[in-house]
């Protein structure tokens, strides 16, 4: 199998230490690390499932890098003397963008960052890479992708790769929201919440659950509904995600709310709730969603409502059927909303 690995030895005379390794998956990032033979290296993740898998993946492989999850790369000290970014075909441009635009903060003067790029014909990192750094090398066409490479000269402003969009409340009021790289629905609201919260009936005084937040617009938006004597707690296991909602909360004058990053809904007291709002991913066999369900049964109050939006009733209802006694659906948009009293 063709693997990002497969252009390391073409980079490995530009590697010094202290590295830092962005974002990648569990496997390719433990097998860096394994050829990087024990020099200082930091990996970075924004996810606190995935920095979890890394760090089981070293251990079970007897490898040892430092594993830190934050919101943003230039979170990081400005110590590094090389940044490698092991970008997967199908991670997202915006974020891979940003991460460059990042990485240019933590470098020491001087310092490398090397791209990997899981396409041959990659012509995107070198324009991005010369946009930032000033140069950029490149490897010649290689089957199993192509490395970039450009050091870092001087100083740059930090620069936010934001867009901002518009959406009302239920009562009609307009909220702004910025959306960052790297966080779901990037520059625009997700249809299916706004489908889940015209259909949410939310009373003065609920304490309402937006778990998997992102962006955190579904609980800036029900949050006029709560009024002084609710509350609004956002979970979500992305970090960015975490200080995206913390922005938008504060921009759109939210006051008595509470912000947890927890890829197992942890930290939260079971009964606690009125109100929980789900719209969660539904990749990897809906184990998430799964989880989502579980939880959501656990942390609501007696008779405490909770709502999941889906394009897969088929599947999701007999979950929600599972854990709850009564359970209807209501279509809007294109999307089924499922609501089920605890
Ligand atoms: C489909 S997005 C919905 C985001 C937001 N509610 C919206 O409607 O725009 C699902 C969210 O769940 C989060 N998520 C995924 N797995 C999670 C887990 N195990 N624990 C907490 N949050 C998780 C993702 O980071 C993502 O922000």
């Amino acid at each position: 199998m063709k693997t990002l690995l497969d252009l390391f030895p073409l980079v490995a005379d530009k590697i010094v230490p202290p590295v830092a390794i962005v974002l990648g998956s569990p496997w390719p990032v433990t097998q860096l690390v394994r050829e990087l033979k024990g020099v200082e290296t930091v990996c970075f993740q924004m996810d606190q499932f995935a920095a979890e898998r890394l760090r089981e993946k070293l251990a079970q492989e007897q490898l040892t890098a430092e594993v830190v999850v934050s919101a943003d790369l230039w979170d990081l000290p400005p110590r590094f003397q090389t940044v490698l970014f092991p970008a997967a075909a199908h991670s997202d441009r915006e974020l891979k963008i940003d991460m460059l635009d990042q990485g240019f903060h933590i470098l020491q003067e001087g310092g490398r960052f090397i791209s990997l790029s899981e396409y041959e014909r990659d012509t995107e990192f070198a324009p991005w890479h010369k946009k930032i750094f000033g140069k950029c090398g490149e490897t010649p066409r290689h089957p199993t992708g192509r490395a970039f490479w450009s050091e870092k000269h001087g100083e740059r402003p930090r620069r936010r790769h934001e867009i901002v969009f518009h959406a009302r409340t239920p009562a009609g009021q307009s909220m702004a929201f910025a959306t960052w790289p790297g966080t779901f629905s990037y520059g625009r609201m997700d249809n299916g919440s706004r489908a889940m919260i015209e259909v949410t009936e939310i009373r003065a005084g609920d304490r309402v659950l937006d778990m998997g937040c992102g962006n955190g617009s579904v609980g800036c938006l029900v949050s006029p509904a709560v009024g002084p004597e609710g509350e609004i707690v956002f979970v979500d296991s992305n970090a960015r995600a975490i200080a995206l909602t913390d922005h938008n909360a504060k921009r759109n004058g939210l006051t008595n709310y509470r912000l947890i990053t927890s890829s197992s809904l942890s930290g939260l007291e079971p009964q606690s709730f009125d109100v929980v709002l789900a719209n969660p991913p539904y990749y990897a066999n809906s184990e998430v969603a799964r989880l989502f369900i579980r939880e959501a049964r656990s942390l609501l109050k007696e008779n405490g409502r909770f709502y999941l939006v889906t394009k897969m009733p088929v599947q999701t209802i007999p979950e929600v059927v599972d854990q709850f006694v009564e359970v209807e659906s209501v279509e809007n948009r294109g999307y089924t909303i499922v609501i089920a009293t605890a």
